[in-house]
């Protein structure tokens, strides 16, 4: 890495250039926050001059692995790697670091050696499972509280980290207890799907107090399962989920919704800022660059967040 991060590093001084032709392994579409960071991906790109050269994934981890080694071939300057799940990139990231290309991961996190990419930027994925824990434990109603919980696609960090946040959150908490789990996959639709089947194991949502959801997506899907299961969002079943959507603060201003927790879609500008600078005079950043996860509520102004947002790519 040294001696790439060198020769980069001469070559960028000779030419006064930047990174100029970036590969971008993206999952998919599975969510509205993952069009909003494909969207600001390509602006940021386009406003810096890079040549982004963009691959969806279509959830699959094989797409990814191929894509990253079509931009080894293709002697890209730098790779941004949004991983579908956490295990299995080792060998391909020895591949790039051979080549001396350096990869940035965005939004979710590897298990593989941090040696193995140049930094990551993403939030604290645990912290953003125990702000929405936090909520719920400040909110619930008197009594026990059955919480179901809509998780991400299994095998990625946010769904396993934001799981062990929310545990964390309530822990102690006898009072309030997890009593269905299930995947969702971050989609609308898979949202639904389970909701649906969690309100009719639990006497038709009458044993629910609160649903937690890895991301607003799925409890946007949730929602509607719950109207049509004649209750009432919001009120009879309590909702917390991740992401700040502009459709999640509709919902809120509906009172559908209770509580979301931001994950900002611009990855991007802080990743391209580490890797201009890598690229320029050798700054090395540090492995772990953090956004903020702020909490929002119905007491947030949501029309005026949804206002904020509605433009963005979502
Ligand atoms: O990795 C970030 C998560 O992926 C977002 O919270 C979710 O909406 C997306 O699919």
């Amino acid at each position: 890495m040294k001696k790439f991060l060198l020769g980069a590093a001469l070559a960028a001084l000779a030419t006064g250039a930047t990174a100029q032709t970036i590969g971008f392994s993206q999952i998919g579409s599975e969510s509205g926050w993952r069009a909003a960071e494909t969207t600001v991906t390509r602006q940021e790109a386009e406003e810096r001059g890079i040549d982004l050269r963009f691959s969806d994934a279509q959830q699959r981890q094989e797409n990814q692995i191929a894509a990253i080694r079509s931009f080894i071939a293709q002697g890209v300057d730098a790779i941004l790697l949004a991983p579908v799940v956490a295990t299995g990139w080792d060998n391909v990231l020895e591949e790039a670091s051979e080549a001396e290309i350096p990869v940035v991961l965005l939004d979710r996190q590897v298990d593989s050696s941090d040696d193995l990419y140049l930094t990551a930027v993403g939030s604290d994925l645990v912290h953003e499972g125990e702000v929405a824990g936090e909520w719920l434990v400040e909110n619930k109603p008197e009594g026990e509280c059955r919480v179901v919980e809509l998780e991400g696609t299994t095998g990625s960090s946010p769904a396993i980290d934001r799981a062990t946040g929310f545990r964390n959150a309530i822990e102690g908490h006898d009072d309030i207890e997890i009593v269905r789990s299930q995947t969702g996959d971050f989609t609308r639709s898979g949202g639904k799907e389970v909701m649906e089947s969690f309100l009719q194991a639990e006497g038709g949502g009458e044993n629910i107090c609160a649903l937690y959801a890895h991301n607003d997506d799925m409890a946007l899907g949730a929602i509607q399962a719950i109207k049509e299961a004649g209750l009432d969002p919001g009120n009879d079943i309590l909702i917390v989920s991740i992401d700040a959507v502009p459709d999640i603060f509709t919902a809120m201003a509906e009172g559908d919704a209770n509580a979301t927790v931001e994950l900002t879609p611009n990855m991007a500008g802080p990743a391209f800022d580490a890797l201009e600078a890598y690229l320029y005079d050798g700054t090395v950043p540090p492995k772990f660059i953090q956004t903020e996860s702020t909490l929002y509520t119905q007491d947030d102004d949501p029309m005026a967040e949804y206002e904020k947002r509605k433009d963005l790519g979502y």
